[in-house]
């Protein structure tokens, strides 16, 4: 079962567990008793994730035992608070002491939310991962001022705060996004999936023998079982589902990214159905000379930019996508503020030809309508980025020859 306290939750569960005797001599009893086996080594992105969050249990816990200790004897917490912390940052920091034992692994929760933060690419998980790795730090900073203090009553009101960044850092798994933390990430992305986990593209009905994970994008929509083999099956403990249903002989296990599958499936049919042709060959061509002609001096003859910012390749391509830019956005900062010395100075053809000139040098095709020479509403739809499958003549920069 995960353990889904709200931050008040946790409040009143440490507090409770002071004042009772049972559960403070238990507590006391098992803070003394070595804390859980680290966890295994991790595979892949999916092992270090899990990884992270033994880690941040394991401080929960130990910071649980750390508030639940009597006044008598500031060793009883200042343990198993400075436990916490070497399970929250791991051996690395210099705030790791090895006396005390590290109920986590080497890495740390910090260290191992920054590994999977590293992985090459764009990814849904980062927003949420990078506001877990900062409060498992803050909690890790506010617990190393708790451990300043000898008198059992301060130490509990800032250590209690610290709970509260763990449970905040360890998320919720029925929340998508940022305010999921890492249990989110877990239930409702790829990282979700173990590495020998067999996957599907959630946007089709599931196939084969299963079980099977339902992928659109980064995201995890369902895991899909055999409703033969639906009896044996275990959901992952990372996983919450937040609904079942049996359809044409599978269980489908629904997370709680499945709302987002209308708009995940929309995206992946444009992209199976290959980027879009805007433009003719010939345009593309009589495009060059313009941008020789006019833009050359500010963007450079490799389009990279030389007084000014890059125009075509990844660098451009990433920027669009992050910022959303639309064909129309472009074409608009094109047509009324280009050249910047002479802005809207050039005939509508030739804006309509650099654009696609743009275009060709930005790895989309060519086809057989050419380039409009007036803005067109579907413009505002068309959102720029990297062409899959592209293959641009220079694989540093990412542009594509105009042949
Ligand atoms: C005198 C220098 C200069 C010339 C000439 C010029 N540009 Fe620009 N261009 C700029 C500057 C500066 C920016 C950045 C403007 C901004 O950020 O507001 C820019 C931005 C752009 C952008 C958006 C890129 C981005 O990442 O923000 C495109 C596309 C572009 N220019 C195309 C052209 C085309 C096509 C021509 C020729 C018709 C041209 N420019 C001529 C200076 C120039």
């Amino acid at each position: 079962m995960n353990r889904l306290l709200t931050p008040g939750h946790v409040l009143r569960h440490a507090r409770t567990a002071c004042r009772s005797g049972l559960i403070l001599a238990l507590a006391v009893l098992l803070a003394a008793l070595p804390g859980p086996a680290p966890a295994r080594a991790a595979t892949g992105p999916h092992g270090v994730a899990l990884a992270a969050l033994a880690d941040l249990r394991a401080a929960q816990a130990e910071l649980e035992h750390a508030l639940a200790v009597t006044k008598a004897n500031a060793a009883l917490f200042k343990t198993p608070a400075q436990r916490a912390i070497n399970a929250l940052l791991g051996a690395s920091d210099p705030a790791y002491s090895a006396a005390a034992g590290n109920p986590g692994d080497a890495a740390g929760a910090a260290g191992d939310i920054t590994r999977v933060l590293a992985l090459p690419g764009d990814h849904v998980w980062s927003p949420a991962l990078n506001g877990a790795l900062a409060n498992t730090q803050l909690a890790a900073a506010i617990l190393g001022d708790a451990l300043k203090t000898r008198d059992f009553y301060k130490f509990e009101m800032t250590a209690t705060q610290a709970l509260v960044d763990i449970e905040i850092a360890l998320g919720r798994p029925d929340r998508v996004g940022g305010l999921g933390g890492l249990a989110g990430t877990l239930a409702t992305t790829t990282l979700g999936v173990p590495a020998s986990a067999a996957t599907a593209p959630a946007c089709a009905a599931p196939l084969g023998s299963g079980p099977v994970y339902g992928t659109a994008g980064d995201y995890l929509l369902y895991i899909a079982v055999p409703t033969g083999k639906a009896a044996h099956f275990t959901l992952p403990e990372a996983l919450a589902s937040r609904s079942v249903s049996v359809t044409k002989g599978w269980v489908l296990f629904r997370t709680a990214a499945e709302p987002l599958r209308a708009k995940l499936c929309r995206n992946a049919r444009h992209a199976a159905a290959g980027p879009p042709a805007l433009y003719t060959r010939a345009q593309a061509q009589a495009g060059r000379a313009v941008f020789m002609t006019n833009c050359v001096t500010c963007h450079g003859a490799n389009l990279q930019g030389v007084a000014a910012p890059s125009v075509a390749g990844t660098d451009f391509l990433t920027t669009a996508k992050r910022n959303g830019w639309s064909l129309g956005v472009i074409r608009a900062l094109v047509v009324q503020n280009m050249p910047f010395n002479n802005p809207g100075g050039l005939q509508p053809e030739q804006y309509a030809n650099v654009l696609a000139f743009l275009l060709a040098a930005n790895c989309y095709p060519a086809g057989n309508t050419p380039f409009p020479l007036h803005f067109q509403p579907a413009m505002n739809k068309l959102l720029l980025g990297p062409v899959p499958g592209a293959h641009p003549a220079n694989a540093r920069t990412g542009v594509c020859a105009v042949p």
